[in-house]
């Protein structure tokens, strides 16, 4: 053990030694709703929350605690009919100048058309590392589940436990990663027809409004206590995806991703960043 440890950083030797702990959550102890006055509720006792955008206004909530590692469940059902115009975001940020934040961004469309997924990962305030997808299914007839993998090593993005995108440490090649500041969730669902839909071609219809996306079965597997006892084999904390992962991921790309910065050569004509070779 001693001579296995000793290569290690101590960031990641706290971390493999750490308890792994699993909560679903009563979405009223968890969250507050932050802004929007009513157009953010929640019901059933803590099971679903809802938030709505309408002319004057959208809204949002955030988590009561914040999160240094993880694995975070969420179930939405987005914006049903002509969702146009409209986004709903569901993210991890840190505070401050120098912020990291993990996002999904559900970007809405004329009734019938597809929603865009768009993810980005912000490490010491750059992002610029935009992923776009269509789903395989209609996000707005059921509740889907979309999920952060977040550990010392890669950041995975999951809908319906598919990994959509997976966005490794590249600290080696000088790229910043996402380890030492803390994270809270934060969701929204605001007016960008400037830009959201076709590029900002298509706007909000408001006489379809309010428009409404629902929230429930939050669940986070993340470190419990002081993180420096026990051990866990929690499958959130692996270095790698697996070879099942790695197929879903294969087809996720191959089939529904619509935009990755990493192949955009008229954007980096210079060449691409260092984390798109890893
Ligand atoms: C909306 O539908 C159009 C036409 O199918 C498509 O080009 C676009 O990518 C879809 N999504 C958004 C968010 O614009």
């Amino acid at each position: 053990m001693a001579s296995f440890s000793e290569g290690l950083p101590a960031f990641l030797l706290v971390f493999l030694v750490t308890l792994s702990s699993s909560f679903a959550g009563n979405l009223n102890q968890e969250f507050d709703l932050t802004w929007g006055g009513n157009r953010g509720k929640v019901f059933n006792g803590g099971e679903l929350l809802s938030l709505s955008l309408d002319k004057t206004s959208g809204s949002g909530f955030q988590s009561k605690k914040e999160y240094m590692f993880g694995r975070i469940d969420m179930q939405l059902k987005l914006v049903a009919g002509d969702s146009a115009g409209t986004v709903t975001t569901y993210y991890l940020s840190s505070q401050g100048p120098n912020h990291d934040e993990i996002d999904f961004e559900f970007l809405g469309n004329v009734t019938g058309e597809p929603y865009i997924v768009h993810t980005n990962v912000y490490a010491q305030g750059k992002g610029n590392r935009e992923q776009q997808f269509y789903l395989w299914f209609d996000p707005t007839k059921n509740f889907h589940t979309y999920s952060i993998q977040w550990n010392p090593y890669q950041i995975v993005f999951l809908v319906d436990n598919t990994p959509i995108r997976q966005f490794k440490n590249a600290e080696s090649l000088g790229v910043s990663y996402p380890k030492s500041q803390p994270m809270r969730i934060y969701s929204s669902l605001w007016n960008a027809d400037d830009w959201a839909t076709r590029g900002g071609l298509v706007k909000t219809d408001w006489s379809k409004a309010p428009f409404t996306a629902y929230y429930r079965n939050f669940n986070v597997q993340t470190c419990s206590g002081s993180c420096t006892s026990g051990f866990s084999n929690g499958v959130w904390q692996n270095q790698e995806l697996d070879a099942y992962g790695r197929r879903r991921l294969r087809w996720a790309q191959k089939n529904f991703m619509i935009y990755n910065y990493c192949t955009d050569y008229k954007r980096f004509p210079q060449g691409f960043p260092p984390e798109c070779r890893v």
